[in-house]
């Protein structure tokens, strides 16, 4: 795992656009795997100025959603597929038919997961995870414990995970306690794994994230074991921690 270590969030933020476009420049067909929740959003809407001024064409990128609640139509505002549309996909102008969702209101959501898995294997798999970093070590909604070859599946979110997403919904007892996710194995077997984390809060996890002993109970703690991660932290959830750069 490479750590650099920015001076605050807004640089941080730059930063992580400038990489992920340089790997869209690269590979403009790139398939990306991108996080919600609102460390990545900044970065986001860089991106999306990138785009605004001609620097950046995503038109070909394809997207494939990272993880969704349990029972909410993708229509639905406050459904993590809503939120990658606004955030994402809509600023950097990806065409709707290029980004793959993790049906929440499936019939059968065990094997819409194993569709999602076929999908993206079918796609040549994932070019770039652009991920957040749970409180209690989970990457998308991969929650303790997850073992590194987990598939994409359904799962109950943990009381530590209905806290954190309390916010959003306007208080814990409203946060839909099941989620659909992408798998560890899918970010596995990633290409390149960009995780980004801000805040004194997060300063704990990040460090057992790096440095921890490498265990199910601590999902991001697999990382260490990624051949092609690169971690950007702000200061505060830096803390101590050298910077490889
Ligand atoms: C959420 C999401 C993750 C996200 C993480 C961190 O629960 N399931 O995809 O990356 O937790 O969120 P935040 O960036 O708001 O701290």
């Amino acid at each position: 795992m490479n750590l650099i270590v920015h001076e605050n969030y807004d640089e941080m933020s730059v930063a992580a656009a400038e990489r992920i476009a340089s790997i869209i420049q690269e590979r403009p067909t790139a398939t990306i795997l991108p996080a919600t929740g609102s460390t990545p959003m900044t970065a986001y809407a860089d991106l999306s100025r990138m785009s605004d001024a001609g620097l950046l064409d995503a038109s070909q990128v394809r997207v494939f959603q990272l993880d969704e609640y349990l029972g909410l139509a993708e229509t639905d505002f406050r459904s993590l597929f809503a939120w990658t549309l606004r955030s994402l996909v809509a600023p950097l102008g990806i065409p709707r038919d290029r980004v793959r969702n993790l049906p929440g209101q499936a019939s059968d959501p065990d094997a819409a997961c194993r569709d999602y898995d076929a999908a993206i294997e079918a796609a040549g798999g994932i070019d770039l995870a652009i991920l957040g970093l749970g409180p209690n070590g989970h990457l998308g909604f991969n929650e303790p414990p997850s073992n590194l070859d987990a598939p994409s599946r359904v799962v109950e979110l943990t009381p530590e995970s209905i806290t954190s997403n309390g916010p959003y919904w306007g208080g814990t007892d409203r946060v839909p306690p099941q989620a659909l996710t992408a798998g560890m194995s899918v970010i596995r077997d990633a290409r390149a794994v960009l995780l980004l984390v801000s805040g004194e809060h997060k300063r704990s996890i990040l460090e057992r994230t790096i440095r921890g002993e490498v265990t199910p109970d601590c999902p991001s703690t697999w990382l260490q074991r990624h051949p092609n991660v690169t971690v950007f932290a702000d200061r505060a959830a830096a803390g101590y921690l050298p910077s490889d750069n």
